[in-house]
């Protein structure tokens, strides 16, 4: 059974029940102010840290699940229930939901009354704005009572879900007009409040909570709507809300929309009050003034969308396959621009309250979206160098609001500083701006202690270098890509968490997958050293490259595959001498993008191995066979039940590693069906195994030693999205900027056959045909007109328009 389907002309995921096997969530926002949506209307929203400025309250892992939204209830005549189905649950003769790119339309029809609520975050507000049209196609008049429905959140969200003894004597609201004013600690240290109003008069309101449910009565059957009559309550502590009441008559035939707004606003300290006691309203009153009629809503949906229109036009493709295209020009695009704001903070599997900005998430995040927002990536690069220490080792995390680092976690993931230099190299090559590598940047946020950016990448280089173990391979510290990796933890104590946990000191554990990394990022780093005017340098990255390279070569191979790392002892990980966790994907992929052992013909042992024992049907498996049992010397990834989560399930994250690696090797078969395993579209065929949404990546998929193999979790905020984008739009369309120019070389199946990519790149835009027939020995480039050797096209002045033809 199918819950839903693409529609991609409105760029949108259309979902048809309320039934879906989870609830399937959107975003909403994209500067300050977000939301997140499900399609019965759930979740919450929040002005930039969901921790810390919540506005509205969220219940995770609640009976019944999604407890908490802005919800709408309508009482016609004594028969209650809701537009977007929650919180009533009646049953509708028609229901929509419609996730488009920053809004979310949620359509329910019930007895010839059709209510259809908009939700969105205009840009330049900080606000959800929800248009809520009513029709009556019915022949006879209705008289309705319309109710909203927002409950407060006491803004710092861990506080909120914790503090009783505190909170619930805090709560102060304020009511002016048809708005409601959430003023909780207005009167202490914070200057900013919450509103909730809407464009016409009110026949009531509510704003304690008990008031509107009636005692110990739930979300579905509110006292307040069954008998539509709103209290007038005023909260005082316990729980504050906002709730309209509205009394509407509709024509047969008739229509009429209201507008909400949800909003946050800041005064100046100085400026706090109106009159004593009385918050200054004015920055409220603009705002509500801003969306006061359909009409700016209408304009507000029509500038986001062309918004997105515009951001989008940056990459696109036609294919002969619409699942491709609705991945590459859509949802993996806008995927990546939801990770790039919100980073692992706040979905419905991050709670908002747990994770900072992750260094290398952030850093790989970059690559999803440059592409896109160049300035804004540039600002992320700058944010992020700035969490390294003088010794080149990176904070492993920092926070979002004050762009310090985190030091609850602090550092020693020893991979953490190559992404840097990859995120560098991604940020200059699409933007040509060398001008960031001179720009200075201080260690650990100190002014006192600033070099330049280029600076920064040597440290992150020489980092490891400085930190090689017994034979010659990085030491791996903490972890390194896989988190749960922790070969100096030993945790023997069920309360201490695998990341922070104070380690034995010893330099024995090293890491092959970050030897590889380390080769993967030499290119560009020597890049980025010439071109920062630093040639002696260049050259020696050249030469450490090759060095790593032969010792990965000598020590990290295990005869069919690259092993993974060797342990505290000595001993290995990922090698057929092991009995549980013999081969590994991360080194595989990594390595071979970097090159190593392509040559000798390594490379492709090690990836006709990742086939044959890792290959499943839903994706690639992090390792094989799954560690049954808990290893201490091996970490957090033997505390999960085998197949899920870094114990052996397909991390969406690590598999596009091996499609680019496959496109090496120039073998486009295997990259693409790598790519469409795991792709959402092609995975909303299965959605009653799969069961998240099917536009957006997961973390990772049950692999095949659970019980529930195939079953997504943790969907939306991950480096799935970037690296996705990375294989497919780079490496298997293969349309990537590099140092010389565009390189133009697809990688692909026999099935495309004909694709058309439309690239803007440093202000020109490349139109590219590729006919993919199998024609020639080698494939042909012909540039407006010229036939060129190579598959790179010399970067055009911007404006250009240049026309490439591939034929392969
Ligand atoms: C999570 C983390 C990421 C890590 C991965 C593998 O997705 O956010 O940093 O690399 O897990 O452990
Ligand atoms: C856990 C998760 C891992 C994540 C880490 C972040 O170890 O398994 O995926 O990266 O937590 O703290």
């Amino acid at each position: 059974m199918r819950f839903g389907f693409f529609d991609d002309a409105a760029r949108e995921y259309v979902i048809t029940t309320p039934f879906t096997p989870h609830p399937w969530i959107n975003y909403l926002g994209s500067e300050d102010f977000f939301g997140l949506i499900s399609h019965t209307a759930g979740g919450y929203s929040f002005y930039r840290d969901p921790r810390m400025r919540r506005l509205t309250r969220y219940r995770y892992n609640n009976v019944p699940t999604d407890a908490g939204g802005r919800y709408y209830y309508l009482n016609d005549g004594g028969d209650v229930w809701s537009p977007t189905w929650a919180p009533v649950g009646a049953p509708l003769d028609r229901f929509e939901c419609r996730h488009g790119l920053g809004y979310t339309t949620i359509t329910g029809e019930r007895n010839g009354l059709v209510a259809e609520v908009l939700y969105l975050v205009p840009r330049g507000a900080d606000a959800e704005v929800h248009r809520l049209r009513l029709r009556n196609q019915s022949d006879r008049p209705r008289s309705l009572h319309l109710f909203s429905f927002a409950e407060f959140s006491l803004w710092n969200a861990l506080d909120d879900q914790t503090n009783y003894q505190r909170n619930l004597s805090l709560g102060e609201v304020e009511v002016e007009g048809s708005a409601v004013y959430h003023v909780t600690e207005y009167r202490e240290r914070r200057n900013h409040y919450a509103l909730y109003g809407v464009n016409v008069p009110l026949a009531g309101f509510d704003t304690d909570r008990e008031a509107f449910f009636g005692l110990r009565r739930g979300w579905d059957q509110p006292q307040v709507v069954v008998e539509g009559r709103a209290r007038n309550s005023l909260a005082s502590g316990w729980a504050p809300i906002a709730s309209h009441q509205i009394d509407l008559t509709l024509e047969p035939g008739e229509e009429t929309s209201l507008v909400f707004v949800l909003g946050y606003c800041e005064n100046p300290p100085d400026q706090k009050w109106e009159r004593p006691g009385v918050v200054e309203k004015a920055p409220a009153r603009a705002l509500l003034a801003r969306f006061a009629t359909p009409g700016q809503v209408d304009a507000a949906l029509a500038d986001l969308r062309g918004y997105w229109e515009d951001l989008l036009s940056h990459y696109s493709v036609r294919s002969d396959d619409p699942r491709v295209d609705r991945m590459v020009n859509i949802w993996n695009q806008y995927q990546c621009v939801v990770t790039f704001s919100l980073s692992r903070s706040a979905s419905y599997f991050e709670s908002g309250i747990g994770r900072g900005m992750g260094f290398r998430d952030s850093c790989q995040d970059l690559l999803g979206f440059v592409h896109l927002m160049p300035e804004r990536a540039r600002e992320r690069l700058l944010d992020i160098a700035a969490t390294q220490f003088p010794d080149g080792s990176t904070y492993h995390q920092y926070q979002p609001l004050t762009k310090r680092g985190n030091h609850e976690v602090g550092s020693g993931f020893n991979d953490d500083p190559l992404w840097l230099i990859e995120a560098a190299g991604a940020y200059v090559r699409e933007t040509g701006d060398v001008s960031v590598l001179g720009t200075p940047v201080p260690f650990d946020n100190d002014p006192a202690d600033t070099g330049t950016l280029f600076e920064h990448l040597r440290r992150s280089f020489h980092y490891s270098l400085d930190n090689l173990g017994p034979h010659g391979l990085p030491l791996i510290g903490r972890a390194d890509w896989n988190d749960c990796l922790n070969l100096n933890c030993f945790s023997t104590e069920p309360n201490e968490p695998f990341q922070t946990t104070a380690n034995r000191a010893g330099r024995t554990a090293e890491s092959v997958f970050i030897a590889g990394l380390f080769v993967h990022c030499a290119p560009d780093y020597a890049a980025m050293a010439r071109t920062a005017g630093f040639p002696e340098e260049a050259e020696a990255a050249a030469g450490h490259a090759a060095r790593m390279t032969a010792t990965v070569l000598a020590h990290g191979w295990d005869g069919e595959w690259f092993l993974r790392a060797y342990d505290y002892f000595g001993e290995k990980v990922g090698s057929r001498e092991c009995a549980e966790g013999q081969i590994f994907i991360e080194p595989q992929g990594m390595c071979v993008m970097a090159g190593i052992g392509v040559p000798e013909g390594a490379a492709e042992r090690a990836l006709d191995a990742v086939g044959a024992r890792l290959g499943t049907a839903h994706g690639i498996l992090l390792h094989q066979p799954a560690y049954t049992r808990y290893h201490p010397e091996l970490g957090e990834i033997t505390s999960y039940p085998p197949g899920y989560k870094e114990n052996a399930s397909v991390f969406c994250h690590a598999n596009p590693w091996v499609m680019i690696a496959e496109c090496r090797l120039g073998r486009g078969e295997r990259a693409f069906d790598y790519w469409r395993r795991i792709a959402p579209a092609f995975r909303e065929e299965i959605p009653e195994v799969h069961r998240l949404e099917p536009y957006v990546y997961a973390q990772m998929i049950a692999g095949r030693d659970a019980p529930r193999e195939g079953e997504a979790k943790n969907s939306w905020l991950t480096g799935a999205a970037a690296w996705n984008w990375v294989a497919i739009s780079q490496h298997i369309l293969g349309v990537r900027p590099e140092w010389g120019g565009l390189r133009v070389s697809p990688c692909l199946p026999a099935q495309l056959r004909g694709l058309e990519v439309v690239r803007r790149c440093r202000g020109a835009l490349y139109r590219i045909t590729i006919e993919n027939r199998a024609r020639h020995q080698s494939p042909r480039m012909i540039v407006n007109g010229h036939p060129i050797e190579g598959s790179v096209v010399p970067y055009a002045p911007p404006g250009a328009v240049v026309a490439v033809r591939v034929e392969m």
